[in-house]
């Protein structure tokens, strides 16, 4: 995945980024849910787009000191007025060892190593610190790629990895306490330019669809829709998320 085209979208969607972020509310706080106290004095939210998350740390901890991390300078813009913003990669974090109580990271795994994100973030929590990180797994929008498949040579929808991904990094970076869960969550489109339109507003389009539809022919198209068709249900074209949640911790010594 080229992480400059990555990052280019996030940029230029931090404004209508909010507008559209209904899954990605719906994970923070499910992936919220799932730390109990004590409350960590010094917060990294990783990949922090416009910062839902920031909200609900101030909500929960209002004494933590939180710090805001993306490499979208739009984004850290957007996050700024509620963290310190610093506009970095997940992958090669700018801080010295040992720097936060909770390292969290909601749904931007999946633009990048997994491998190598929870290595950093296992380097920045300090002994006994928390990490809480959500992603996407595999069977995420199954059915757009469906729809996709074999029209062309292209790949439309971004693979996602399977789901015990978070887990193995976690435990090959000696985290331990490790926990994850699987969540299927499903949306309904009143037709396919909708769901399109939306993963275009967050910045996702890498992530399926919206880029190269507007290239293909009429008829292609039109046979893409038709196969996204065949799945209507009552409430609409449906979209399923597979979000994995992931939760651990770093030893004590
Ligand atoms: C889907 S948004 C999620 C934003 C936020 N965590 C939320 O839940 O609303 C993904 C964010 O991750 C950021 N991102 C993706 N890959 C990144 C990387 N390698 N380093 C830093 N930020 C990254 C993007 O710029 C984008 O703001």
């Amino acid at each position: 995945m080229n992480q400059h085209v990555i990052r280019r979208s996030f940029d230029r969607a931090a404004a209508s980024y909010d507008t559209a972020a209904n899954l990605q509310r719906r994970v923070c706080q499910l992936l919220l849910d799932q730390l109990a106290e004590p409350a960590p004095a010094r917060i990294l939210d990783a990949g922090c787009g416009t910062g839902y998350a920031l909200g609900l740390f101030g909500s929960r901890w209002p004494a933590a000191q939180l710090t805001a991390l993306d490499f979208a300078p739009a984004m850290v813009a957007a996050a700024k007025a509620q963290a310190s913003g610093v506009c970095a990669n997940i992958e090669a974090l700018p801080f010295a060892a040992a720097s936060f109580d909770l390292y969290w990271s909601s749904l931007s795994f999946q633009w990048c190593d997994a491998a190598r994100a929870v290595a950093e973030a296992a380097r920045v929590l300090a002994p006994g610190g928390r990490l809480a990180v959500s992603s996407l797994a595999s069977g995420t929008l199954a059915e757009l790629h469906a729809a996709f498949s074999g029209v062309d040579s292209h790949r439309h929808v971004l693979e996602f990895s399977p789901p015990d991904t978070l887990a193995q990094a976690c435990a090959a970076a000696g985290l331990i306490n490790i926990r994850w869960i699987k969540q299927t969550l499903r949306f309904h489109y009143p037709i396919l330019p909708a769901l399109l339109r939306e993963l275009k507003a967050l910045g996702a389009n890498q992530v399926g669809g919206s880029r190269r539809a507007g290239l293909m022919g009429r008829k292609t198209w039109q046979a893409v829709e038709q196969r996204y068709e065949s799945r209507r249900e009552t409430a609409g074209l449906p979209a399923t998320y597979e979000a994995i949640l992931c939760t651990a911790s770093k030893p004590v010594s």
